[in-house]
């Protein structure tokens, strides 16, 4: 990366100086240090302060170019990457699969390839398969981010999650975080487990045994199945939603049951602690894993949390962009 097109001292978050980020492409939480977390959510809270400023933008990835490709559908992550890089001066590309070569037969890597001709510098990934950013990270100069790739990782959901826990709290070690819901399904809880606990926090999985196998506390947390023993010992409450769209068969009888036994409804956020965070990473089925109105309720941080994504995934950017631009100039 040209330096002359970085942010000014002034605008360069201070905990993104030190060469410590040596990553041109972030696939998932489960390969970072404590200190690499910690990295990114300093560097995100630096560009926290760029969206309260009159002129939202710093030049930092002036003349680069990131693609969004988006496999599956997206609203969230999708369109705070296109403002995250917007922010920091990119030309930005979005390409969604259904509007692309792919349902012409273009493989994968052929299109990520093609795009890369065309002078991407960072790819942003959504894909089913597990292993999909992987793939293309193996193959690419370009930076690749992972965007969610099947039922695998969603690493800059669980930053997201990870800093607004943060700055809501004030930290992380030794909190009590309880994830409910389909944890088998998915990739958010999987980034949430490793980035929480990376950072000393103490989680909990709750859900039917079907959703929520003793085999994740082989990942450092406990598994229970009584949702109402939780109620009172979380600091923080994070719900997932059921991902119809993975589940290749009925994994509990029926929706109204999954809510009667699982659902944080009215009568139990009254029994969290006053102070209890709720959080849900979006989409939300509303009236099934969370009642509409505790969706909506003072202690919900819900869209703190999307607001939050736009500062992380700008830092996101800045790092893996700096890294690969590093190991571009080394290796020409
Ligand atoms: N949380 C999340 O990934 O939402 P989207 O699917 O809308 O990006």
């Amino acid at each position: 990366m040209n330096s002359a097109l970085l942010p000014s001292p002034s605008e360069t978050p201070a905990a993104s100086r030190p060469a410590r980020w040596l990553r041109k492409d972030l696939l998932g939480i489960q390969e970072l240090t404590a200190e690499e977390i910690s990295l990114v959510l300093d560097t995100a809270r630096q560009f926290r302060r760029v969206g309260t400023r009159e002129v939202k933008k710093v030049p930092a990835l002036q003349g680069r170019t990131l693609v969004n490709l988006f496999v599956e559908p997206s609203t969230r992550t999708r369109t705070s990457f296109e403002l995250a890089a917007a922010r920091l001066s990119a030309d930005i590309v979005n390409i969604s699969a259904s509007a692309s070569s792919l349902t012409k037969g273009e493989t994968l890597k052929d299109t990520a390839r093609n795009l890369e001709a065309l002078h991407a510098d960072i790819l942003v990934l959504r894909h089913s398969s597990a292993g999909a950013a992987q793939f293309l990270a193996d193959r690419l100069e370009a930076s690749v981010i992972n965007g969610g790739d099947g039922a695998h990782e969603h690493p800059t959901q669980a930053l997201l999650d990870t800093f607004t826990i943060r700055e809501k709290k004030g930290r992380v070690a030794g909190l009590h975080v309880v994830i409910v819901g389909d944890i088998l399904f998915s990739r958010v809880a999987r980034s949430d487990i490793h980035a929480l606990t990376k950072l000393g926090a103490r989680v909990t999985l709750v859900g039917p045994s079907t959703l929520v196998p003793r085999v994740f506390e082989r990942l450092g947390v406990e598994v229970r199945h009584d949702l109402d023993a939780v109620l009172p010992e979380a600091d923080v409450f994070n719900l997932l939603r059921i991902q119809h769209e993975r589940q290749r068969k009925e994994y509990f009888p029926s929706l109204g049951e999954y809510t009667a036994l699982f659902g944080l409804t009215k009568a139990r956020a009254a029994r969290l602690r006053p102070d209890c965070l709720i959080m849900h990473p979006g989409p939300i089925n509303r009236g099934v894993e969370i009642d509409s109105e505790v969706a909506d309720s003072a202690r919900s941080v819900i869209l703190d949390q999307v607001a939050n994504g736009l500062a992380v995934r700008m830092a996101v950017l800045y790092l893996c962009a700096g890294a690969g631009a590093r190991q571009q100039a080394v290796a020409s």
